[in-house]
């Protein structure tokens, strides 16, 4: 098939692609001496692929398929239309404002073209936290208790039980998570809004923390032929001494790099066979209500009662190729011995499938 893989490269890469050559790997930014040089700003292309990762989809994919590179910018739509793909493989995260992952997929609907993933719809609603989590509530599956605040003088009304997380509210790759974003005291709470509404300007998610193991949930398929990939565990006792346990910006970035892995993860999981059962419940059931399509992975934390509950839903995940990115979808995928290249292609055929092109 003619498939355009539509994207989102890091900032300094985008020369590459633009202007027709190949991506080469002399143009990967080094974003870990980026964000080490400046933690607090550095994480604003978090979300964007490197032109490493967005050539090892290309090759993937063009294993059984022609695939075209289209840059997800403000000339995206003339781009597509022009070379009308049978089918787009979205992956673009976008830039603007907090629809910004639905804006692709709402212009392939646009143009009548199919495109891999999650619609629209889906895409934004996950993207904000609290809508994602409203309709969670709805359906009774757990999620941390949260407050929305959109001003400082929110908190004066906000009675909160500590520790708490304090996270923006529409980003994703630990954007503006930081291990100081677990607050004990109305003080560290303040500081943490405070730094969220004035860095991100965009309001803040006030949660419950969650004190119990961490989980991350890839998902491939659709409706019925969903597959639970096998369950990846986050152990923070492989962090440095004394932080908290969260999977913050530091620890996805900073702590660990590809030249030296951080040994965070565990895949499959060590689970009894009924945590394993009800964190495949929960998972399915939040994909189910959330409307995802072909793929997403889902974070799952424990309560103090054992109890699984979501954390976020990721329709769009990171798919970092090389096995010590530590990139948890691919990561479960390898634990299923499923290979980069076939992952990818699954994914496609899945979307394929639903327009009935397979
Ligand atoms: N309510 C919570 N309780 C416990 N830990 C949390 C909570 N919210 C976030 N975290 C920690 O912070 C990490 C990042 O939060 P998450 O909402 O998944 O943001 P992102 O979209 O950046 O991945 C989680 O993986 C988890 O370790
Ligand atoms: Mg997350």
């Amino acid at each position: 098939m003619e498939v355009a893989l539509v994207y989102n490269m890091k900032k300094e890469e985008t020369d590459a692609a633009d202007s027709g050559t190949e991506p080469s790997s002399q143009n990967i930014t080094d974003v870990s001496t980026q964000i080490k040089e400046n933690t607090q700003s550095a994480d604003t292309y978090a979300e964007w692929d490197t032109v490493e990762t967005i050539s090892a989809i290309r090759d993937a994919l063009s294993l059984r398929h022609s695939i075209s590179l289209i840059e997800a910018d403000e000339d995206a739509f003339e781009k597509i239309r022009r070379l009308q793909p049978e089918i787009v493989f979205n992956i673009a995260e976008g830039q603007f404002g907090v629809s910004r992952e639905a804006q692709i997929p709402a212009m392939l609907e646009l143009l009548n073209i199919p495109y891999s993933g999650s619609d629209p719809l889906t895409l934004a609603v996950c993207l904000d936290k609290s809508r994602a989590k409203e309709i969670l509530s709805y359906y009774k599956i757990p999620t941390p208790n949260f407050f929305v605040l959109y001003s400082l003088s929110d908190l004066s009304s906000l009675s909160v039980e500590y520790p708490c997380m304090v996270k923006p509210l529409c980003e994703g790759s630990s954007k503006g998570i930081f291990d100081a974003s677990l607050v004990r005291t109305p003080q560290e709470l303040n500081a943490q809004v405070e730094n969220i509404l004035v860095s991100y300007n965009e309001p803040v998610i006030v949660e419950e923390f969650l004190p119990g193991r961490e989980f991350t949930v890839a998902m491939l398929g659709n409706a019925d032929d969903v597959q639970v990939l096998p369950v990846v565990e986050i152990k923070f006792d492989s962090l440095p001494n004394g932080v908290n346990p969260i999977y913050s910006f530091e620890a996805k970035w900073i702590w660990d790099q590809s030249s030296n892995p951080l040994d965070i993860f565990e895949c499959p999981a060590r689970v009894t066979p009924s945590l394993q059962n009800s964190i495949e419940t929960i998972c399915k059931d939040a994909y189910k209500v959330l409307r995802c399509r072909d793929w997403s992975r889902i974070d799952v934390r424990l309560d103090n009662t054992g109890n699984p509950n979501i954390i976020e839903i990721n329709p769009l995940p990171g798919i970092l190729p090389k096995p010590e990115d530590n990139s948890c979808y691919p990561k479960a995928a390898r634990a299923a011995g499923i290979s980069y290249a076939e992952m990818l292609n699954r994914v496609l055929d899945s979307a394929c499938r639903r327009y009935g092109l397979l």
